[in-house]
């Protein structure tokens, strides 16, 4: 038998705070990695802070081996002293098979748990993995009295969890979202790529024979069409966000907007910055088109309670077009709330 639905909003230790019932609404464009065990770094995360949405402390890849106890103090110490207004602090934990992820537990909740928005779970296979950090998670919660749920974001970078993603997406009210890892995920599907992200120039659709026998167009395609779609469909049929997750080319800011782009218009909410310069790339893609916000706030204008049909500029609209336009105008005011620049920009 499957879990009763019932249960999944009990709390899985006694004294652990009861389960989210919805996803908190929160703006999240951006989730903006450091590296905690560099002290330059960590000066740094207030003023970051100002810049981002989420701000999180990388303790997993790309921290080396000997600094990672480095990295899980100095993320303690961020959280403890840091001013973040209301950026949300996140932190990614290393892998449940490694040495390091029970300590990074232990350790950051135990110390700082009430200050910690989401827990990022990297190389989640299935649905177990959920399991196990749930459970844990809400174990270290009653033993520190942490108020409110430490929500679980997932990383999809194995072809295990690609086939599992559904019941991933559905393992636990904790869950946040998932972010795609395409650097692992094209290691444990065996492509044949050497980066971490965007296009690749071989994979692509010729053209077909010309009559002129002239040169055939060769049309670039986007390797992880397939995978953000899949991802889009289980993070929303469960009522979670998904992410694109990093762009590794920090000299090719066009292709970066452009893989953010399409994240953005199949539905993620918002992608990894890596380096400042991906901040203003994130902020611009993942707050709606002006154009956009404006024609979306025309029809809900004109069909005031979202039925029927009616002609604006020429175009069709009716209650499928004006759910459309509300998921537009949802994310322009939550923009709006934030940035006052952007709510004039948007006429809200
Ligand atoms: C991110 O962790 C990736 O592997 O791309
Ligand atoms: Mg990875």
């Amino acid at each position: 038998m499957t879990k009763p639905a019932r249960k999944f909003l009990e709390p899985l230790a006694i004294g652990a705070p009861t389960p989210y019932r919805e996803l908190p609404v929160a703006l999240e464009r951006m989730i903006h990695f450091f590296p905690p065990h560099v002290e330059k770094m960590r000066a740094k995360v207030p003023d970051m802070a100002k810049q981002v949405d989420v701000i999180l402390g990388n303790l997993e890849d790309a921290i080396p081996a000997e600094a990672k106890e480095a990295a899980r103090a100095g993320f303690i110490e961020v959280a403890r002293t840091a001013e973040l207004g209301d950026t949300k602090l996140w932190t990614r934990v290393n892998c449940l098979n490694s040495p390091w992820f029970l300590d990074d537990m232990l350790d950051v909740v135990g110390a700082v748990g009430e200050r910690l928005d989401v827990v990022m779970l990297p190389k989640v296979e299935g649905p177990w993995d959920i399991h196990y950090l749930d459970q844990l998670l809400a174990q270290l919660e009653a033993r520190h009295r942490i108020s409110r749920p430490i929500m679980i974001h997932a990383i999809l970078e194995t072809a295990l969890g690609v086939e599992n993603i559904g019941a991933i997406a559905a393992a636990s009210p904790r869950m946040h979202g998932m972010s795609l890892g395409p650097a692992d995920l094209a290691a444990s599907r065996g492509m044949k790529t050497t980066r971490v992200g965007g296009g690749h120039p071989f994979y692509g659709v010729m053209e077909d024979p010309r009559a002129d026998q002239g040169p055939r167009a060769f049309y670039q395609q986007d390797l992880w069409h397939y995978t953000v779609a899949k991802m889009v469909d289980a993070c929303q049929a469960n009522g979670i966000k998904a992410f694109y997750g990093p762009f590794g080319d920090f000299s090719d800011n066009e292709a970066c907007e452009a893989q953010f782009r399409n994240a953005f218009l199949l539905g993620c909410a918002g992608a990894w910055s890596l380096h400042p310069k991906q901040i203003d790339i994130a902020k611009k893609v993942f707050s709606p088109d002006p154009d956009e916000v404006i024609f979306a706030l025309k029809i809900l204008d004109a069909m005031p309670d979202g039925t029927g049909a009616v002609m604006i500029d020429g175009k069709m609209q009716d209650d499928a077009t004006w759910k459309q336009a509300k998921v537009i105008a949802d994310l322009a005011r939550q923009v709006a709330a934030k940035d006052p620049e952007m709510a004039k920009v948007y006429g809200l």
